[in-house]
């Protein structure tokens, strides 16, 4: 079971429908089609009679959480609670209901299936229902478990947010490339294919990621002379060490 499908929910969704395994029931108030037999509500009084879940993947604000945990933690004690709410400890899960939790921190990637999702037990989860949520997060990209819950705000801050980041740049990029004369379509083309094919090519290349730079730097070249205004330590080194602790920060504020 699904609860909520806005921009995290539905990119899970996407995922899990292109694989197949998704889930049977879909508790949401704007969505309004999934194929069959996958089924829309929109609130609890309309759960099917004979229904008892294994996971109840909680994708709402957090505000948005407590009500219906309440209600369907002491309704569905076997399930598992999987929850990617940015902030929401695991103890607070329980506290509200939950019968067993576990705390996932997924990004937006995952409607491609290319997220990343760092997932973190809760007490009295076992071996296989660790491997059934792991099942269930690998549809839609890579997963990393963690035993310490409190990292899981460093990984909100880099892997959660981190799209964010990445859409920026381009959109800076972009912006670059029209103030010095080129088209808008083309700057935006640019910048897009040159974001996507450089992940790609991280993704998929066993270097590490300072090594392809080193590989595309040639010396005085073109981008030796960007990466030195780049590199400046006032400059991205800088600028994504405050950012990265700003996430942090505002994570473990939110964390409840
Ligand atoms: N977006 C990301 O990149 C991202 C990444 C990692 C984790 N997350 C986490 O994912 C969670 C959801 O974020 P989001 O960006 O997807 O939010 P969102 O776009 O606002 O989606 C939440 C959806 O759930 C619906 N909803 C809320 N309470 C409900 C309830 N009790 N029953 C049925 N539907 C309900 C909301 O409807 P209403 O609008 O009517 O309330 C909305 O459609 C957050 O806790 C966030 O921390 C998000």
């Amino acid at each position: 079971m699904l609860i909520g499908c806005g921009k995290m929910g539905h990119a899970m969704l996407d995922g899990w429908l292109a694989n197949g395994i998704a889930p049977s029931v879909i508790m949401d108030r704007h969505l309004e089609t999934v194929p069959k037999p996958h089924r829309i509500i929109r609130d609890t009084a309309s759960l099917p009679e004979d229904f008892s879940p294994e996971f109840i993947v909680l994708a709402v604000k957090p505000a948005g959480a407590d009500a219906a945990l309440a209600e369907l933690g002491p309704r569905f004690p076997q399930a598992v609670v999987l929850s990617v709410m940015a902030g929401r400890t695991l103890a607070s899960l329980t506290a509200h209901g939950a019968p067993t939790a576990i705390r996932a921190m997924p990004n937006t990637p995952a409607s491609i299936g290319k997220g990343m999702t760092v997932a973190c037990p809760g007490p009295g989860i076992s071996e296989t229902q660790r491997i059934r949520c792991s099942d269930l997060l690998e549809a839609v990209g890579d997963v990393a478990w963690i035993e310490e819950e409190d990292a899981l705000a460093t990984i909100t801050a880099i892997s959660g947010s981190g799209p964010a980041y990445l859409f920026l740049l381009s959109e800076l990029m972009e912006k670059a490339g029209i103030e010095q004369g080129l088209p808008e379509d083309l700057a935006r083309l640019l910048a897009r294919k040159t974001l996507s094919g450089a992940g790609a090519l991280l993704d998929s290349s066993p270097m590490a990621a300072a090594e392809l730079r080193r590989a595309v730097t040639s010396p005085n070249g073109t981008t030796q002379s960007a990466l030195d205004a780049l590199m400046a330590e006032d400059a991205w080194p800088r600028s994504v060490r405050n950012a990265i602790d700003a996430a942090t920060h505002r994570a473990r504020e939110l964390a409840s």
